[in-house]
């Protein structure tokens, strides 16, 4: 029998972070597996982004562990997470919007140290905009600026990638093909952790979601378990439509 247990690409352990007295988060608990799709979901203000500056090493937490491939990176700056594989997408976008979309993923590649085979063209095309690539950011929409963005992030040929709300911007056939891209980058053996807002495409191509509520981790488990939480239902779900109803 070969060894079934593998290491967390992303392990967070009793994560809290404060902001003059409020409670961001609340003692997180939560773990990235390679090869899965984990949501992250909760309502406006819930602690998603925060987390996300925890896990990248924007935001220093008041106690708790954040752990790449088993390794504590808690007291290391974001370079050298990045270094160890982690990637991540933000937001509100953070690309040179006075250069090209090429020559913003070609500044992701100048980061690697192995250049591997990658190029910026054959990136920006697996992410479906490589008929913008000598357009400059600035000029796009945001849907497609957002997908420059994850081109840049797959330059680091990431271990585990965090995406904070990729579809915001996206028509339905964009949410579609960019679903079908997060599962094949799991598939790849990745870890993806996908903060959403758009639940269809969450229940969708998440294999665990992890649920979060003014701070604090209120539910995880399968879309199936997610869907059916009473918890979950009230803090967020009940406002949401439900996907596997036909739309009016
Ligand atoms: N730098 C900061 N200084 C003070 N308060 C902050 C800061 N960043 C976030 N907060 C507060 O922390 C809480 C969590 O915010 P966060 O942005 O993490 O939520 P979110 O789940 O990402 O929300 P959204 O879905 O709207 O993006 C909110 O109450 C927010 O106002
Ligand atoms: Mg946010």
């Amino acid at each position: 029998m070969p060894e079934m247990v593998e290491t967390s690409a992303l392990e967070v352990r009793g994560v809290s972070v404060t902001f003059g007295g409020i409670a961001a988060l609340q003692g997180v608990n939560l773990d990235v597996r390679p090869g899965e799709v984990t949501g992250l979901i909760g309502p406006n203000g819930a602690g998603k982004t925060t987390l996300f500056n925890v896990i990248s090493g924007l935001q220093r937490p008041d106690s708790g562990e954040v752990l790449l491939d088993g390794r504590d990176v808690t007291k290391l700056g974001t370079n050298r997470r990045a270094r160890l594989g982690l990637a991540r997408t933000f937001q509100r976008l953070e690309l040179f919007g006075s250069l090209s979309a090429r020559d913003n993923v070609q500044v992701g590649l100048d980061a690697r140290r192995d250049k591997g085979d990658l190029t910026a063209q054959g990136l920006l095309h697996r992410v479906g905009v490589s008929a913008d690539a000598d357009r400059q950011v600035s000029t796009l929409p945001t849907g497609e600026a957002r997908l420059v963005e994850l081109a840049r992030a797959l330059a680091i040929d990431p271990k585990l990638i965090l995406l904070d709300e990729p579809c915001s911007g996206l028509d339905d056939n964009e949410t579609h093909l960019l679903g079908n891209l997060l599962r094949e980058l799991a598939d790849e053996g990745r870890g993806v952790l996908l903060v959403e807002h758009d639940m269809s495409i969450v229940l969708t191509i998440c294999d665990r979601i992890f649920v979060l509520d003014f701070g604090e981790l209120i539910a995880s488990g399968t879309p199936a378990e997610i869907r059916r939480d009473p918890r979950v239902q009230a803090a967020y779900l009940g406002t949401a439509p439900d996907p596997s109803e036909p739309e009016a």
